[in-house]
């Protein structure tokens, strides 16, 4: 898609990949609509590219409704609406310890966010026979995310529910990209300020995530990985499963602390 003139939405777009993934948009000439739970952090990040900002939490449809009516009551229609915003809790001790509302919010958010949006600008999408839908998923929803079932589980559900949408609607005109990032030196990593500063290894900034994104909306790329050797696991997972756990269980083990918990330090190298 030629980006110039396009109107963009996205959501979780007052820090980290959205705010990034705003500002490399507006390089391209794209019209922009920056939402998040945090208004004021919006506005300023939609102030910058002379967009304008929406509060919208999005786990709740009737938010994405009123975010797309705003971003339709300014610039008439949406044509790109990145589905970004997400987060990570991580969970209190085994594999099944989550609260039923950390999974259901982990669901509202990474998938039912995703169908809302489609739900409201898919029959519009189809009708112009034109649009883009980009969801932000994760590796973790091709491979796993240790130490958090629920972020795994759902961001696997985005990937799938990104395929139904391309599988059926491609023919329609309407683009899908669903993005699989690894690691991304954002709040969600989960180590302290400090650490973030340093070069943490097979992490990239929010700013190379954005720009591998922008490059995969102007070539129509389905699956969009700004780490490339995600590939590579992927195709192992599939071709030997129960390999590829024996190697995360291994992986698994290196990441525990002298009490038994897994530690985010040691899977970045700062502990
Ligand atoms: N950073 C990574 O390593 C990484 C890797 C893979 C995928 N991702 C995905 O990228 C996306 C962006 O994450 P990030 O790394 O920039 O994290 P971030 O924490 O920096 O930004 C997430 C943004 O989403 C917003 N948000 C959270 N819940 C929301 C809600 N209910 N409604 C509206 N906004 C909400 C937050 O306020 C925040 O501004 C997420 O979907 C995340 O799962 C991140």
């Amino acid at each position: 898609m030629n980006i110039q003139n396009k109107v963009a939405v996205i959501t979780g777009g007052a820090g980290g990949i959205g705010s990034a993934l705003t500002h490399a948009l507006a390089e391209k000439g794209a019209k922009l609509v920056v939402s998040d739970l945090n208004l004021e952090a919006a506005q300023a990040v939609a102030d910058e590219v002379g967009g304008i900002a929406v509060a919208c939490d999005v786990s709740k449809e009737a938010d994405i409704q009123a975010l797309i009516a705003a971003a339709e009551n300014q610039y008439g229609q949406v044509d790109l609406f990145c589905s970004n915003a997400g987060f990570g809790r991580g969970e209190p001790s085994h594999a099944a310890s989550a609260a039923d509302e950390v999974w259901q919010l982990q669901w509202d958010v990474h998938v039912m966010a995703h169908v809302w949006a489609s739900r409201d600008l898919l029959p519009k999408m189809i009708e112009r026979g034109d649009g883009y839908l980009l969801n932000i998923a994760s590796a973790a929803g091709l491979l796993n995310q240790i130490g958090d079932a629920a972020y795994s589980a759902t961001k696997h559900a985005a990937v799938s529910l990104a395929e139904s949408l391309a599988i059926n609607h491609n023919d329609d005109g309407v683009k899908v990209s669903v993005v699989c990032p690894q690691y991304v030196n954002t709040n969600i990593l989960m180590i302290d300020d400090e650490a973030r500063k340093k070069p943490l290894p097979g992490v990239i900034t929010p700013e190379q995530c954005a720009q591998t994104i922008v490059k995969g909306i102007e070539d129509e790329t389905f699956m969009i990985l700004p780490h490339e050797r995600v590939a590579e696991f992927y195709q192992g997972r599939a071709m030997a499963p129960g390999k590829w756990i024996e190697k995360m269980r291994y992986y698994r083990q290196s990441l525990l602390d002298d009490n038994g918990r897994l530690s985010f330090a040691k899977m970045f190298g700062v502990d």
